[in-house]
């Protein structure tokens, strides 16, 4: 018996100092991508990667992480992308291109996490001089946290991504909290197809995050079950939305989302079901309550997500115990000059 509880005390010992902290080196002038994933050869599991404050790593060329397995990222220095278009667009253009600048390929109890310092710890995606350009052709999302099993995302900042920045496809039992998204234009409204988090897979809280953006605060794709999304700051967007479901004949799943206690300034919407004619399946249990705004043209809206819905066919997704409850704000005149600078996504 005595034997048997001395084991596994040691046992339980080893575990925890098995972690290894892998600081990230940074080459000046050049890329430190592939340093680091030579480096993760060794440290999918039980390891803690760390970006140093007090230094800006090139993110010159994408991250894609092998599968994880006790697992932490810490990005407490500054991490910058390219700051040059066609740098980019031949790197996404090119065959293999995962979609996302840094992508999770999976793995289970990984926590990607950044610097409470307001200088340090930016993603800076130069996202600026896209916009600018309105330039969409082969643009990266940003964060792919994809098929992780208990995940955190936490702390993390970004600094006027490119396009999309944090998805969960395929992801369960994940906490995201305290991320800011700042995708804001110092020259014009706010920037086309910035979402700020896509919601996939199931058993997801979302809390206390603040997302200025010109897309999607949040958009639950379909197979989301399970979803909370709360206590968070929404600025410039296109709303809470759910979708949009059913391109091209696809058979919805959508289940269980709670959306509450929403600030929303400037939205082009607040609440929003973006279904597309044609398709089918079934979106239940969605609430979205507590939805504080100002300045929102339609606080509550379900429309056509595409401007030519399939009329071939008359089925549809179909939708069953949506809830809207406590919404109070200002609306603002639609003036179709200014949400025509909205991407209709
Ligand atoms: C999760 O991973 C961290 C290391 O990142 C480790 O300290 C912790 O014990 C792990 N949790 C579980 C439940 O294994
Ligand atoms: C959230 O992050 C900000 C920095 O982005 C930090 O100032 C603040 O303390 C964090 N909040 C919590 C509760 O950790
Ligand atoms: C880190 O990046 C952000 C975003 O680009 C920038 O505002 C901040 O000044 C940078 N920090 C330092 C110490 O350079
Ligand atoms: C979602 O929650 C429901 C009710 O709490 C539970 O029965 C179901 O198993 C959960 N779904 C998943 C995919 O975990
Ligand atoms: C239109 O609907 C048909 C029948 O559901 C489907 O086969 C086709 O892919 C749909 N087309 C589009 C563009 O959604
Ligand atoms: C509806 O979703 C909520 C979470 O938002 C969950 O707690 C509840 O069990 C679900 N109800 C049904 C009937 O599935
Ligand atoms: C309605 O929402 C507001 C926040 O927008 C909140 O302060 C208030 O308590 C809510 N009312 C109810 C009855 O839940
Ligand atoms: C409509 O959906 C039903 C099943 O719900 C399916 O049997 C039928 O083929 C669909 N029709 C079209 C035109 O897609």
């Amino acid at each position: 018996m005595l034997f048997g509880v001395t084991t596994s005390l040691l046992a339980y010992a080893c575990l925890a100092t098995a972690v290894t902290t892998f600081t990230v080196p940074q080459l000046a002038g050049q890329d430190d991508t592939p340093a680091l994933l030579e480096a993760m050869k060794d440290l999918s599991s039980d390891s803690t990667i760390l970006f140093e404050s007090g230094i800006t790593y090139n993110i010159f060329t994408p991250i894609q992480f092998p599968e994880l397995t006790n697992v932490e990222i810490r990005i407490e220095g500054n991490l910058t992308y390219p700051t040059d278009i066609p740098t980019i667009q031949k790197i996404v253009g090119a065959a293999g291109f995962p979609g996302s600048w840094i992508t999770f390929t999976g793995g289970t109890n990984v926590t990607l996490q950044g610097s409470l310092d307001p200088h340090w710890g930016w993603i800076d995606g130069h996202g600026q001089a896209w916009w600018d350009a309105q330039n969409q052709i082969n643009r990266p999302h940003g964060i792919a946290f994809s098929h992780i099993n208990n995940g955190v995302i936490r702390d993390m900042k970004i600094w006027k991504p490119i396009a999309w920045n944090f998805a969960t496809s395929g992801s369960s039992n994940i906490h995201a909290f305290n991320n800011t998204i700042i995708a804001v234009s110092s020259t014009q409204s706010f920037p086309f197809n910035t979402d700020g988090f896509s919601a996939g897979g199931s058993n997801m809280i979302f809390e206390d995050n603040f997302i200025q953006n010109g897309d999607d605060c949040l958009t639950v794709g379909s197979g989301a079950s399970n979803i909370t999304f709360r206590n968070t700051y929404c600025e410039g967007g296109h709303g809470l939305s759910i979708g949009s479901l059913g391109k091209a004949g696809q058979v919805a799943n959508v289940q269980n989302v709670l959306i509450e206690n929403i600030q929303m300034k400037n939205s082009l919407y607040g609440a929003r079901f973006k279904s597309w004619a044609g398709g089918n399946g079934l979106a239940r249990n969605i609430t979205w309550r507590n939805i504080a705004f100002v300045d929102v043209p339609f606080p509550a809206s379900a429309l056509p997500a595409g401007p030519k819905p399939n009329s071939t066919s008359s089925n549809n997704t179909h939708i069953q115990d949506f809830v809207f409850e406590n919404f109070t704000g200002i609306i603002k005149e639609y003036l179709p000059s200014i949400s025509s600078a909205f991407h209709p996504s």
